[in-house]
């Protein structure tokens, strides 16, 4: 082993990077066996210097700015785990890559806003690297198992659940029968939402995940303007009642894929069987699975979040970094990736959907609606009414496979019925 130490920088001592330092000081001499070089935090820096940070600071050098820190010429590594895609940690990255240092990072919302700006800069510059294992689906080795355990395949999809507080919040609304609102906020309260639940129940935390994960897959630009985006706050009771009664569970997918006419990225809660690897992930956990034309499928799950998980994903960058194992960032050289070229027009999207509609419970109604969906160009599988209230019938159907731009024109019909008093829903019906 190299007695030479590879001085890191910690920049954010929070949740990751307090427990990440924890693991580089209580278990330092194991790291170090696997890195096969002796490994020193040198230097940290944080917004509160007073805080405890439960770890043993005080022989660490102290800095007020990251963006210092980052270029300081005593430390040989950069770990930069305060989060934002601009601001302080943007900078810092930048910093330290233009100094010809190695970035290791979590944050997702960086790589997935600025991620191929940041590549270039890693690869122009002699000594410059970066290394974001946790960026993706916090402890689940998504970025390696792609990157390099997957690298002779032709990807043709991944897909994931790839954010745990949306997952617990739709698993509490099946287990419980309450409204998204409710659960919610009991997720606040128990920690697993934050106050400001944005990032999550809108689906952005893991639109960011997603295309990072298919930037890697289709070698091609970091296109994250083009994921399609749809939270879980519309999912209503009485949709995740119609999917359990159906033999589905309503997830939010992360899919993107290969189709003729090019790279989809699509994040929205689709229906999904309850027995498929994806309809089994409950709670807070994570799922990820890749295809590839070699490998056939793979599915990885674990925890998405949380200090010990998230500095596992944390540690092995480092070690990766003393060892001296810095493949290209998203595993193909930056003037290789396929440039992203859109048309605008939305890629096909085709498949059975669940559609439901709100109606005056009247006769010729269904008709109506019947109507309406075959001058979309769908067709019926299987239709239910359900207990009429106040002379209000909600009425569910599963249609046979179609594109979602006849769903679309079929929501809008339907909507300027006389009889339907509600907005139309729909939702995607996956099948693995
Ligand atoms: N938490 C997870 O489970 C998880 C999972 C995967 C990825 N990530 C990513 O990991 C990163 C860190 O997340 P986290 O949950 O650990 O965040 P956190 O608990 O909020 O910690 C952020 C840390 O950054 C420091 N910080 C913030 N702004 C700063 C500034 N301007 N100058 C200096 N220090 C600053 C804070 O200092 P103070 O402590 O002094 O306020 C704090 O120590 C994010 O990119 C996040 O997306 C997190």
């Amino acid at each position: 082993m190299s007695d030479d130490p590879l001085k890191i920088g910690i920049a954010g001592l929070g949740t990751v990077g307090a427990a990440t330092l924890g693991f580089l000081v209580n278990e330092n001499a194991r790291i170090a066996a696997r890195a096969g070089r002796a490994l020193r935090v040198d230097a940290i820096v944080a917004r509160d210097r007073a805080k405890d940070r439960g770890v043993d600071t005080s022989g660490l050098r102290w800095f007020d700015d990251p963006v210092a820190l980052a270029a300081d010429p005593g430390i040989d590594l950069y770990v930069e785990l305060m989060g934002g895609a601009d601001g302080v940690a943007k900078a810092s990255v930048e910093a330290a890559l233009a100094a010809g240092k190695p970035v290791v990072t979590a944050n997702k919302a960086l790589l997935a806003h600025h991620g191929g700006a940041l590549a270039e800069l890693a690869e122009r510059t002699p000594g410059a690297s970066l290394h974001y294992e946790a960026a993706v689906a916090g402890g689940i080795p998504a970025v390696k198992a792609l990157r390099e355990g997957m690298a002779g395949n032709g990807i043709t999809r991944v897909s994931g659940i790839l954010n745990g507080t949306c997952n617990y919040i739709l698993t509490e609304m099946e287990e419980t029968g309450a409204a998204f609102d409710g659960v919610l906020l009991e997720a606040q309260k128990l920690g697993y939402a934050e106050a400001d639940p944005t990032a999550d129940v809108g689906g952005f935390d893991a639109a960011h995940k997603l295309a990072i994960m298919a930037a890697i897959a289709f070698g091609r630009q970091m296109a994250f303007d083009d994921v399609q985006i749809e939270g879980i706050e519309n999912v209503a009771a009485e949709d995740i009642i119609a999917a359990r009664d159906m033999g589905y569970r309503i997830r939010l997918l992360g899919v993107a894929e290969r189709t003729d006419e090019g790279v989809s990225q699509r994040l929205r809660p689709c229906m999904t069987p309850i027995d498929s690897p994806l309809g089994k992930i409950t709670g807070v956990t994570n799922a990820v699975m890749l295809e590839g034309d070699a490998i056939g499928a793979t599915i990885l799950t674990g925890p998405g979040a949380g200090g010990g998980p998230t500095a596992s994903a944390v540690l092995a960058d480092i070690i990766d970094v003393a060892r001296g194992n810095c493949p290209p960032t998203f595993g193909i050289a930056t003037n290789d990736l396929v440039p992203v070229t859109s048309s605008g027009a939305p890629l096909r999207d085709e498949g059975a959907f669940y559609l439901r509609v709100t109606l005056k419970d009247q006769p010729g109604t269904l008709a109506e609606v019947a109507t309406a969906l075959g001058r979309s160009g769908v067709s019926i599988h299987r239709m239910r009414q359900h207990d009429h209230k106040n002379d209000i019938a909600p009425v569910t159907i599963v249609t046979h496979r179609c594109d979602l731009a006849d769903i679309t024109a079929a929501k809008e019909r339907i909507e300027t019925l006389s009889v339907c008093t509600a907005p139309p829903v729909s939702m995607r019906i996956v099948e693995s």
